[in-house]
């Protein structure tokens, strides 16, 4: 409801609108007044118009104000939940345990993969980062990262991971290469001034020796969040790997916190691998911690394994040799790991669906083959390793679904075996994070 009034000592003309009932106690008044002009003819000329500004503010501040009350209904309140903890000391109400988990992934960088796996001119990869992907795509020969969302109207340019194709997206054709971008029927867009400006979101990428990372706004330079020692043995390393023999992905049913700090004990192993990983005869082992890095190396103890290394080091050109088992955690979703030194394997752990669910990405990595004779038998111990791996994931993915939902703690663990130091450096890197991010 609204009139036109004239103010007592005032000069010209107002307008008087009405506060909607449900509003009058979030704005405080039960009605809204206006200047509208000197002149009675023009101020009717304009009431309309004013009027319309005035119910636009009503709608706008109904909307905000119902926003604001479904949000405060749909969390429990952090000093309520520290009550609830106090009281009934039970983790559904451990008040501050959520972390700030798409801040690590914008914040750090990732090694997700060697440049073997883009051999092919178009190879690219999908990487699920909780509900957003990057796409890292060979474009003639230059690896390049972006976000899998077009900036037109957000479609997804591609869909199936791990294949070939050109950037276009299937909606309405927009495509782009790491220095052009391509509009069908740019003549439509007047407000596009310049092509160049239209691009998808770009992610940086680096490479240390084939080994290819990408981040958003790392927190560090690349060198930095890996420390001298690790790029030293990722550089010999990354040099070594030759091929890429497979690529797969095992789904775990669980948070990705889950899935890394199983891959970080060789606790389970016993129980969890009886007939896969167990029978190397890898023990206790030892550790090495960085800032935002471990290593765990083991001998290990199978006649069979240190039989065939005998054989295969004739056979290959290893240039970062060992003994033994060995492997590498990058914070936060990477590793690699060798048996011997004579293949490679890297697993790329990746949130989605809301942080439930875990992909992980395991390739098997080949080193040079000494003469080509040595192909076929080559082959054949590759196929048997990476069925072998393939075993051992899924059984991880099983037990890592056992594990209660919300079990997972930033804290130390409460009960710890020395077999699980990994671990508590894991839970450590992310209390540093979230102490970097107060900063
Ligand atoms: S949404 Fe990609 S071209 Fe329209
Ligand atoms: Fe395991």
């Amino acid at each position: 409801m609204s009139r036109i009034i004239q103010r007592n000592g005032r000069k010209g003309y107002y307008l008087q609108v009405v506060v909607p009932r449900e509003l009058r106690e979030i704005i405080r008044t039960s009605a809204i007044v206006r200047k509208l002009s000197d002149d009675k003819d023009e101020s009717l000329k304009i009431k309309k118009q004013v009027e319309e500004q005035i119910i636009n503010k009503f709608d706008e501040i109904k909307f905000k104000h119902k926003f604001k009350k479904n949000a405060s209904n749909n969390f429990i309140d952090e000093s309520l939940k520290r009550k609830l903890y106090e009281k009934i000391g039970h983790h559904f109400f451990e008040p501050s345990n959520e972390l700030n988990e798409k801040g690590i992934v914008l914040s750090y960088w990732h090694c997700i993969g060697h440049e073997v796996d883009f051999k092919e001119i178009n190879s690219y990869q999908i990487i699920k980062f909780f509900n957003a992907e990057v796409i890292v795509h060979n474009y003639r020969g230059k690896l390049w990262a972006f976000e899998n969302c077009c900036p037109h109207r957000g479609a997804k340019f591609l869909k199936k991971n791990l294949s070939t194709a050109q950037i276009t997206c299937p909606y309405h054709g927009w495509t782009f290469t790491p220095y052009s971008s391509y509009i069908p029927r740019k003549d439509t867009f007047p407000e596009i001034n310049s092509i160049s400006e239209v691009r998808p979101k770009v992610w940086k990428i680096e490479n240390i020796n084939g080994f290819i990372f990408i981040s958003y706004k790392p927190l560090f330079t690349l060198h930095d969040q890996l420390g001298k020692e690790v790029v030293n043995i990722i550089s010999e390393i990354g040099q070594s790997i030759n091929k890429n023999y497979s690529s797969q992905e095992i789904i775990f049913n669980c948070d990705w916190k889950i899935a890394i700090e199983n891959a970080l004990e060789p606790y389970h192993v016993s129980f969890v691998h009886k007939d896969t990983l167990a029978p190397l005869g890898i023990s206790d082992g030892k550790n090495i911690f960085y800032d935002w890095a471990s290593i765990f190396k083991d001998k290990i103890k199978s006649k069979k394994v240190k039989n065939s290394k005998k054989i295969f080091e004739k056979m290959l050109n290893i240039k970062y040799n060992f003994d033994g088992y060995w492997s590498l955690y990058l914070y936060p979703f990477s590793m690699i790991s060798s048996t011997e030194a004579t293949t490679f394997a890297h697993q790329f752990y990746q949130p989605y669906e809301n942080g439930n669910k875990t992909s992980c990405l395991t390739k098997l990595w080949c080193l040079e083959t000494a003469k080509d004779q040595y192909e076929e038998t080559l082959n054949n111990f590759y196929k048997s390793v990476s069925e072998t791996n393939l075993k051992i994931f899924q059984e991880d993915a099983e037990i890592c679904s056992y594990v209660n939902e919300g079990m997972w703690n930033k804290k130390p663990l409460f009960f710890k075996s020395t077999l699980e130091a990994k671990v508590d450096h894991f839970r450590n890197c992310i209390r540093k994070f979230e102490n970097l991010l107060k900063k």
